[in-house]
């Protein structure tokens, strides 16, 4: 670690900031919504009658809210704020910086005007209209240009192993988004995807899988390699199987997009190619899921005292499960049991919200001190209640979504001697109501605790005190 102790260039830190607050505020807005949508499914009236209100608009704010607004601006602040510091040297360019934070929030703003309008291009993921989708590409390549500019010029040899992961995630959700969205339109709000019948089916699982191996995956590794050794203040466990995970994973999530279209009218060699391809992705994850885990071998104890540090490995934790429970999915014949059924949307929120949520808290907790330049969090008390309310609330959402979608699975199945179904729909639908009703509270002891993470960061940012600047800038010398 040499080249950290070279005079320390100014960063552009105002980007990192901006994205880092509006990804608090964002996820309360995102994950707000979504307990609306989970009211909504045990209270039908909460639509109030009123078209932009319903369920059906609500969902895909949801998720655009919170993959996103949420987590798109908790990954562009730490990229930022990695690639400046691992290459010792200030953002390519501050100009493109603040293309990007304010593109991207007018892309949020664009997409919460129209998702409730009911304009959509009905692709999951990427219902973003076209002229939408022609800001996010520019956006997206203005990013591009501004990391990779930055890793150019950097002023160490070395690539440090986050700006991998986050690079591959930069690349690869340009050539997604820019593949699955491609159509003719029509009208300002209406286009037609230039694909047809099962290969738009395809293209669009292409595209929805890779969102979740490079988007809710990739990126959020870059922050693991980076906040986890350094809150843990030990190097990474092992360099060889970074890089490693790094290449078998991007190879291997590329193939996996079929097992959304498990028994479609997809040939059946695709659909058998996704889910080895599926099982094997175990591998490199697992693999990942070891070297962030294991970094923390000989200061375990830290977990004790450190709540910002039990964020971040009870996340890695949730993603173990997510990528065990996944290949586990794809393979054909439990897909039969699972499919249409709440254990998708259980393994969704173990992912989304055990992984992806819980890795970002962390790393902002992180962050937050050492942008506002503040010896610590304004309450570390208050990180700790947070930290509970996510784990419980989590918990209750994924175990409440797997009883009611094993059932659901079972009881959709089951047939008496003559061939009959044994439950109609709305049986199943009637004995799924305690289970929403279990996810609701979880959501709700989620939210809760985002609004105490506002609160703190508030807490945090307006108060007087300063950090010694070099002490903080020593401490930070860790994984670079
Ligand atoms: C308070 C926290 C949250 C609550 C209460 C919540 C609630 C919900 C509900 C009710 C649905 C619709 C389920 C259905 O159609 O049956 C949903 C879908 C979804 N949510 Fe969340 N959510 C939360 C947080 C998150 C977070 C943080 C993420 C991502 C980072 C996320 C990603 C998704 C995705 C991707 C879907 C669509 C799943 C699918 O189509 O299979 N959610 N959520
Ligand atoms: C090895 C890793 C993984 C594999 C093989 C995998 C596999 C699967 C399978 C088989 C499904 C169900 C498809 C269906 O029946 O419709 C699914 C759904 C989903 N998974 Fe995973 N998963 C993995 C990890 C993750 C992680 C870490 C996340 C989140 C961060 C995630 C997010 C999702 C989402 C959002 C869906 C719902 C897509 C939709 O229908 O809208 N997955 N996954």
């Amino acid at each position: 670690m040499s080249e950290m102790t070279q005079t320390h260039p100014e960063y552009n830190y105002d980007v990192v900031r901006k994205f880092a607050v509006m990804a608090v505020i964002w996820g309360i807005v995102g994950m707000g919504v979504g307990v609306l949508i989970a009211a909504q499914l045990i209270w039908p009236a909460l639509n109030f009658d009123t078209p932009w209100l319903t369920f059906s608009r609500l969902r895909p704010l949801h998720t655009n809210a919170v993959i996103f607004a949420f987590g798109g601006c908790a990954l562009f602040a730490t990229s930022y704020y990695v690639v400046q510091r691992t290459s010792q040297v200030r953002l390519f360019s501050d100009k493109l910086a603040n293309f990007t934070f304010w593109g991207w929030q007018a892309i949020i703003v664009a997409a919460a005007i129209t998702l409730p309008l009911g304009i959509t291009a009905s692709k999951e993921y990427a219902e973003l209209e076209w002229p939408i989708d022609i800001l996010i590409t520019l956006v997206w390549v203005a990013y591009l240009i501004n990391f990779f500019g930055t890793v150019i010029i950097r002023k160490v040899s070395h690539i440090y192993v986050a700006n991998w992961f986050f690079g591959a995630f930069i690349i690869t959700v340009a050539v997604l988004h820019i593949g699955n969205s491609l159509a003719v339109p029509v009208s300002l709000t209406k286009s037609y995807s230039i694909y047809g019948g099962a290969v738009d089916a395809m293209m669009q699982w292409w595209y929805g899988h890779n969102a979740v191996g490079f988007f809710l995956t990739a990126g959020f590794l870059g922050m693991m390699y980076y906040f986890v050794p350094k809150q843990a203040g030990r190097p990474v466990y092992s360099y060889r199987l970074s890089v490693i995970h790094f290449w078998a994973l991007v190879s291997l999530y590329i193939w996996a997009g079929p097992h959304h279209l498990h028994y479609t009218a997809l040939p059946d060699w695709t659909q058998s190619v996704g889910m080895v391809m599926s099982v094997v992705l175990f591998v490199p994850s697992w693999g990942g899921m070891i070297n962030g885990i294991m970094t923390l071998s000989g200061a375990w104890h830290k977990l004790r005292s450190d709540p910002v540090l039990r964020f971040l490995i009870v996340s890695l934790s949730f993603y173990g499960m997510s990528t065990f429970e996944g290949p586990m999915m794809a393979i054909k014949t439990v897909n039969a049991l699972s499919h249409y059924t709440d254990w998708t949307i259980g393994h969704v929120h173990s992912g989304a919200l055990g992984w992806v949520a819980m890795v970002s808290i962390g790393s902002l907790y992180h962050l937050i001190p050492v942008l506002f330049n503040k010896p610590g969090m304004y309450s570390l008390k208050l990180v700790n209640v947070h930290f509970w309310l996510a784990t419980v609330g989590v918990v209750l959402y994924i175990v409440a979504m797997w009883i009611s979608g094993v059932m659901q699975g079972l009881m959709w199945r089951a047939v008496n001697a003559d061939g009959t179904l044994t439950y109609s729909f709305v049986e199943s639908l009637e004995a799924s109501m305690p289970f929403y009703f279990i996810r609701f509270l979880g959501g709700c002891f989620v939210v809760v605790g985002m609004l105490i993470m506002a609160y703190n960061c508030y807490k945090t940012i307006t108060s007087d005190e300063t950090a010694d600047t070099k002490e903080a800038d020593s401490a930070e010398a860790q994984p670079a």
